[in-house]
Formats: C-alpha cells, structure tokens, sequence
C-alpha cells in the first residue's frame, strides 16, 4: 500500500519513504551480511546518537552483537525456556514443536542489537519536575521504540531482513551478566538481523480513512 502519487521537494524524501516500505517482519534469516559491521555499527551509532528523547534525557542504550556473540543471546533464550520446561511452565512439546524451532530460527541469524532503557537517569529530572514525573518512563520508552524503528528501517534499506522480539524479563539476568551490562539498563527489545531467507508474510492494511484524518489542506 502506498501514499498518493505526489512531488517531493527533496527526492531523499521519496526514498526515506520507500526504505519505511521496505522494513518488514521477517523471519527466515541466516548469518551472512549484506554490508560491513562498520556500517551496522554506523546505522546503531547514529540511533543512539540522534534519535529524540523527551527533555533529551537520552535514556536509550543499545548493544550491539554480531555473529558468535549474537547467538550467545539466542543459547540463553533456549536455556531459560528448558527451565521453564523442566520447571512444569511450559508443555514440552510446544517447546520442542514450536519454541526451540523459533529460537533456533532467531539464532540462525547474523546479529542481534539489544534495546535497553535506563529509567534509573531519569531519577534527578523527575524530581525537578515533579508535575511530569509519571510520565518520563513513558516517554523514555517512546524514545526507545524510535531508536528500534530506525535502527530496523536503516538494516532492511541495507539490504537485511529483521525481526523485533521481546524475551524480558526470562533472558534479562544471564544477558546482563554475559556482557556486564550496568544494573540500571533495563531490556525492553532485541532485533534480530541478518540476510533474508524468506519474504515477508502478506500483510493486510484497515481502511486508512478510518486510522487518519486531514483538515484544513488545499486543494
Ligand atoms: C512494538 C512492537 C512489538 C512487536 N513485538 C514482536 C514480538 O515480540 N515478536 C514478533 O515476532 N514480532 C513482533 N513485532 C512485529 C509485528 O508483529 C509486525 O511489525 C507487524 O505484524 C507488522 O508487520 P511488518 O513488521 O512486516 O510490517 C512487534 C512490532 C512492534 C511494532
């Protein structure tokens, strides 16, 4: 689905909404890379650097891991769910059927960039204002969602496919022993990436009328 034919005065517009049309969910990856990690840390470097933050409290924090390092994400999801299996939590068969497959699935990618926020920085601006303060993690976590969206926009425009995953707070404790991450760095998504090896799935749109409105606009 596309947006009205119109001119852009920048063509890099047209082409900022063509990479938005290209990002997908897509599942069938493997662990080859269209460009060079220098580039991937580039595309990361620049979310965290440049993505807005209310106040710009910068709250984001992001890992990056490629390849080995990637997968050790993946053996500590498979793991916490064997506990859950072995605990009684989680019918073996649906592990062995449907979970392990998938894990297995996100493992066999190229890297994974691990999305944390750290609600811990907010203490000193919640407390200057105190009227906004319930809403700061809030907006931290919006912010948090923009950095995903471009860091995800950014790799399928580069030429990889990407999925989001949410496995907090089961792979919290090992992923922040694993890479000494600091203790106020809390999970919230990992993007999974890598050379696709499946198209996305059919993807269905509800009426736009019905999700957007416009008033005021010249003919
Ligand atoms: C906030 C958010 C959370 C999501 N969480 C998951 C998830 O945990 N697992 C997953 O496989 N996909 C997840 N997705 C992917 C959506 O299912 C997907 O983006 C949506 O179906 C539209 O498909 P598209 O990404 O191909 O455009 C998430 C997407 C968003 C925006």
């Amino acid at each position: 689905m596309g947006s009205t034919m119109v001119e852009f005065k920048n063509p890099a517009t047209a082409t900022l909404l063509e990479a938005v049309k290209t990002r997908r969910t897509i599942y069938g990856l493997k662990a080859e890379s269209p460009v060079s990690d220098d580039t991937i840390e580039a595309i990361v470097r620049d979310a965290v650097l440049h993505v807005p933050s209310s106040f710009n409290t910068q709250t984001s924090r992001v890992v990056l891991l490629l390849k080995e390092e990637h997968q050790k994400v993946w053996d500590i999801a498979l793991e916490a769910m064997e506990g859950l299996v072995a605990a009684g939590a989680l019918p073996k068969e649906a592990y062995e059927s449907h979970t392990k497959p998938k894990l297995e699935g996100f493992r066999a990618a190229y890297g994974t960039a691990l999305f944390f926020v750290d609600y811990d920085s907010l203490k000193d601006i919640k407390e200057k204002f105190a009227a906004y303060a319930d809403k700061f993690d809030p907006f931290a976590l919006e912010s948090n969602a923009m950095s995903q969206y471009l860091v995800w926009t950014a790799l399928a425009s580069e030429g990889f496919g990407a999925n989001l995953q949410h496995y907090s707070p089961l792979i919290d404790e090992q992923i922040t022993k694993q890479w000494n991450i600091p203790a106020s760095w809390k999970l919230d998504a990992q993007l999974v990436f890598g050379t696709p090896t499946s198209r996305p799935m059919e993807k269905t749109f509800a009426p736009i009328e019905d999700r957007f409105k416009v008033f005021g606009k010249s003919a």
